[in-house]
Order: structure tokens, then C-alpha cells, then sequence
């Protein structure tokens, strides 16, 4: 089963679950990395809580979702208007500076992600940043009807290395922020458009050089 079916299926409950979890922190470590006002396209918006927070900070927000349910809620809750599409076949007629892609990726055939990453490299602007964040781990699941790509960093550095227009340049591991799911880890990752340079992170002396501010990241606990 497609996971865009069980977000169909069970809206009103994950809009209950997730429309108030308090994801400031997080999205306050994306937002340093981009100018005031920035444009941010949420990707995967689910509730749209998380656009509905950058649209009041003020910052210029689209927004976008594989199920029709969570659009129609996204539309309501947000005042956006939030478009009804797949990442598989992302396009869109303008850049951002921002993309948010909290825990949506994770729902993209692990085979995919390139192909997704490069697609939505395309639409940001240079010096563009991502946010994308995995629930941690290695395997590639099903789940109650949901298909999850669980992502390390060690998993992250292949994949880019076939994503040359992007290179992480911080990444965290962050408890769930719902209390009920304390226990549960999640790979948070921010990537930085470069501009078709060697992507990834570990042995890529030219980009270091670029953007001195590329780190291996810290396998930290982010509360
Ligand atoms: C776990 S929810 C996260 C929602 C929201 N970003 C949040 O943090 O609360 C995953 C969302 O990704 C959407 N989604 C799943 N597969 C998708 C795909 N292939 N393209 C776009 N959105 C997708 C789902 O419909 C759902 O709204």
C-alpha cells in the first residue's frame, strides 16, 4: 500500500497526533541558515503546522503533500494555498531559499531519494538550503501500511555522492518530540546547494574550501 493512502485514510487522527508537537528548536537550527523573510516551501506538509509557523515569522510559504486529506487540512489550518503532489514528480515554477522536508523524505523509496534530491536541488535558489529529517536507522520498512526509509549518516553519504548539486553541511540526532514517543531517535540533516560540486561531506577538500562552515556534523542529542 502506498503510504499517501494511510495519511488519506487516517488524517484527523495524525493532524491530532502532530498539529501542536512543538518543533521550534528544530525549525530554529534550519532557519539560522536563511536571510529574513526567506522564501520556504514545506515539502510533505502533513497538519502544516510547520508552515503555518514560518508564515507567521513571515517568511514567504508554499507548501505541498502527497494526500489529498492532509492538503484539505494544510489548506485550512495554514491559509496557504498547499498543492496537492508527489516528490517522485516534483516540479514547481519558482526557487526557494528554504526546503523543509520534516519527516516526508522518509516515506520516499530509499532508491528514489536521488532522484528526489536532484529535483527539488533544481528549484532552490544558490546557497538554497534543506532540511530533511529520517527516523534513525538502516532499514527500509513497512510500518501499519507505511513504507519508511530509516536514514544514518553513513547512509546519507552514497546518496549524495549521486546528488552532486547538494552537500550536508550539519547533522543531529534528535529525541521525538511527542513525549509518548520519547524513546524513538530521528536523523535530522541540512544540506547546502553547491553547485554541482563533489557533494558529500568526507573527502571533498574543494567544497570545505567553499563553505568553511561544512562539518562532519555531531552525533548529539538535540532536546
Ligand atoms: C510523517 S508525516 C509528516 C508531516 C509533517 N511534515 C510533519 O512534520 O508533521 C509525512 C507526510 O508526508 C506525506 N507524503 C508521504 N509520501 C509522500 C510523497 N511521496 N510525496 C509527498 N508527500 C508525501 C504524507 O502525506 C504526510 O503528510
Amino acid at each position: 500500500m502506498d503510504s499517501t493512502r494511510f495519511y488519506d485514510d487516517n488524517a484527523s487522527t495524525f493532524v491530532e497526533q502532530t498539529f501542536n508537537v512543538d518543533m521550534a528548536k528544530l525549525r530554529s537550527r534550519f532557519l539560522k541558515n536563511l536571510p529574513k523573510g526567506a522564501s520556504i516551501l514545506d515539502a510533505g506538509c502533513g497538519s502544516g503546522r510547520d508552515a503555518l509557523a514560518f508564515k507567521q515569522a513571515g517568511y514567504d510559504v508554499c507548501a505541498f503533500d502527497a494526500s489529498s486529506e492532509m492538503v484539505a487540512e494544510a489548506t485550512s489550518r495554514s491559509g496557504l494555498p498547499v498543492r496537492q503532489m508527489r516528490f517522485e514528480n516534483f516540479s514547481w515554477e519558482r526557487d526557494f531559499d528554504g526546503v523543509w522536508a520534516c519527516a516526508s523524505l522518509l516515506h520516499v523509496f530509499r532508491r528514489n531519494l536521488p532522484m528526489v534530491f536532484q529535483r527539488l536541488a533544481k528549484n532552490l535558489t544558490p546557497d538554497g538550503v534543506i532540511y530533511a529529517s529520517f527516523k534513525y536507522g538502516s532499514d527500509e520498512r513497512r510500518r501499519k501500511g507505511r513504507y519508511f526509509n530509516d536514514m544514518t549518516r553513513e547512509l546519507i553519504d552514497p546518496l549524495l555522492q549521486m546528488t552532486p548539486e547538494l552537500a550536508m553541511f550539519d547533522f543531529w540526532i534528535s529525541k521525538d518530540q511527542r513525549p509518548e514517543r520519547g524513546s524513538e531517535r530521528w536523523l535530522n540533516c541540512l544540506f547546502k546547494k553547491v553547485g554541482g560540486q563533489q557533494a558529500c561531506t568526507q573527502g571533498s577538500g574543494d567544497i570545505r574550501d567553499r563553505y568553511p562552515e561544512l562539518s562532519e556534523g555531531r552525533d548529539t542529542i538535540y532536546e
